[in-house]
């Protein structure tokens, strides 16, 4: 861990698209800067005792997305916080407002080709897989990643910290999301 850092919001938020690094950057940064860490959808897993993939398939999305704002509201003034977003939770201009006033926004920026990359072989993710669930062929799954892309790179881009993770180690990412954060000491 380094030294305690204060920062001017007490919270940072990683948001960026499925695959992008959020759940495994999320807490070792949280372990380096000395923060809490909350991954979103694990804590909708343990509120609902469901997996995402169940939640969407038995409740639909929209009931995801009632428990993930929720979940927001409730943790949204936990002091020295990092958490890592669903690539979703942004989406809706309420929410991404209330994050925004309240934590540092980091976004983890990764290509659509390394998307696919990483994604490819996935079965967790309902928003890449048919309406039965089943995993999406080839192009298919790259139209899927660009128009999804293409509608949340703007909304993203408002972050307040930008890092390109596609090829990066892990280790090099949190360090230089730390370095971007002293811009933000109180
Ligand atoms: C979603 C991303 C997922 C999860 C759900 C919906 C999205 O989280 O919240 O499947 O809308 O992009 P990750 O970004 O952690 O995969």
């Amino acid at each position: 861990m380094t030294d305690q850092i204060s920062l001017r919001k007490d919270r940072i938020f990683l948001m960026g698209f499925m695959g992008s690094g959020k759940s495994t950057i999320g807490p070792i940064l949280a372990n380096t800067i000395g923060y809490d860490f909350l991954d979103i959808d694990r804590a909708i897993e343990t509120r609902t005792k469901k997996s995402v993939t169940e939640i969407f398939r038995e409740d639909g999305e929209q009931y995801f997305r009632s428990v993930e704002r929720d979940i927001i509201s409730q943790i949204i003034a936990h002091p020295r916080l990092v958490v890592s977003l669903g690539g979703g939770t942004v989406t809706d201009p309420e929410l991404f407002r209330v994050i925004a006033s309240s934590g540092i926004l980091v976004y983890l920026k990764v290509t659509p080709e390394q998307l696919y990359r990483r994604l490819h072989r996935k079965t967790d993710r309902p928003l890449l897989a048919d309406i039965e669930g089943n995993r999406l062929g080839e192009p298919e799954l790259r139209d899927r990643i660009q128009t999804l892309y293409t509608s949340r790179e703007p909304i993203y881009s408002k972050a307040d910290i930008v890092v390109m993770t596609d090829d990066t180690r892990v280790g090099i990412t949190v360090d230089q999301i730390v370095k971007l954060l002293s811009r933000h000491l109180r």
